[in-house]
């Protein structure tokens, strides 16, 4: 089979489509025919030599996402039957013509989305539903702030917090993701071009009440601009560090405004934690987009052929939404 594989760690010149074998499904497992494997920023870091996949799955075989068809079951599969249209996360391995995966953590795909749609989906939605709603558990009626909201993730989290009822702010660097954010149902946002500027916009977007949730998908200098733009009992959930690994944290006012601080990853999860969260999903985020309240927002699709210009799309971060690719043709 055809998968995409990192030959060197470094620079996109490392990656390369190769034919390895086929895997094999047995026990609980369900072989996946790959149809669309979105890319992610774990990706870029893995290439880079700089995120080794977890054990268990392929150090040189990226791909965190898939969408295809159920092509061969172990004989303790019970779940699944040949031919049904499943999506789901892995720790690595999507971005080939074949994955094997437990049952438990595939989900069906519903009928009104294509390949492409199906395949923008699970990482993003999954991350966002896990990280607001399950550890962050954001209320209708909260203000939420989501940093990097024209992301992936971002915009799954703008329209699964709008659409629980709370009210939603976002960060972006650009005016035109901003625009695009309030097209698609971000009540307000921030053009951010220094963090220390959050704290008086969101001052002034909440009328001096703060946001009740952050979702951080920025991290670095974020953290002590969060610490002040969160209300009391605030929660600030931290999913990605694109600005920095590191900042400048206030015990103080953590303590005075009794905040939460949780930090999150699904790729090292086990599989029975990335079965719990993919049941979260099936449960409240599928019935939503079967009846299209959230869809997935993608801003390009490149054929396995061309994983090269997909990494270098997504490195320039000039994507808003996702970066589909399409491992079938
Ligand atoms: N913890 C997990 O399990 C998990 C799962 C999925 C993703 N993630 C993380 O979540 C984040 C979003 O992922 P994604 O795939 O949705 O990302 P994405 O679509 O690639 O978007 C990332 C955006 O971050 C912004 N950004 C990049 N560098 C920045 C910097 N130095 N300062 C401020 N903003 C910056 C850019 O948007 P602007 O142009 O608007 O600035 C960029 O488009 C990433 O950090 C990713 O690693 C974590």
């Amino acid at each position: 089979m055809r998968a995409v594989k990192i030959k060197q760690f470094g620079g996109v010149e490392g990656l390369e489509v190769v034919e390895i074998d086929e895997p094999i499904a047995v026990a609980d497992r369900v072989r996946v025919r790959v149809h669309t494997a979105a890319l992610n920023r774990a990706d870029l870091l893995q290439r880079r030599g700089r995120y080794p996949a977890p054990l268990g799955y392929p150090t040189d075989i990226p791909g965190l996402e898939f969408a295809g068809e159920v092509d061969q079951v172990g004989d303790e599969v019970s779940r699944w039957k040949i031919g049904e249209r499943v999506f789901g996360i892995t720790g690595g391995g999507a971005q080939a013509e074949y994955i094997v995966v437990p049952e438990s953590t595939l989900a069906e795909i519903p009928d009104n989305l294509d390949w492409i749609e199906a395949g923008a989906i699970p990482e993003a939605f999954i991350t966002a539903h896990d990280a607001l709603f399950t550890q962050g558990t954001l209320q209708m009626g909260e203000r939420v702030l989501i940093h990097a909201v024209g992301s992936g993730v971002g915009l799954a989290a703008m329209q699964l917090a709008r659409a629980t009822g709370a009210i939603v702010f976002g960060t972006t660097r650009t005016e035109e993701k901003l625009n695009r954010a309030k097209e698609l149902g971000l009540h307000d946002g921030i053009v951010v071009k220094d963090p220390n500027e959050i704290v008086e916009a969101v001052d002034q977007l909440t009328s001096g009440h703060g946001v009740n949730v952050i979702l951080d998908l920025v991290g670095g200098a974020y953290l002590s601009a969060n610490l002040r733009a969160l209300a009391k009992n605030g929660r600030m959930i931290l999913v990605g560090t694109v600005a920095g690994a590191s900042g400048e944290l206030d015990y103080g006012l953590v303590m005075r405004k009794r905040l939460m601080l949780i930090g999150t990853v699904l790729r090292s999860r086990s599989i029975e934690q990335k079965a719990y969260a993919t049941l979260q999903f099936a449960s409240h985020v599928i019935p939503l987009l079967k009846s299209g309240v959230v869809k997935p927002i993608i801003d390009a699709v490149y054929p396995i052929e061309e994983i090269v210009e997909a990494h270098k799309h997504l490195e320039s971060n000039r994507n808003f939404g996702k970066i589909v690719i399409k491992v079938k043709a």
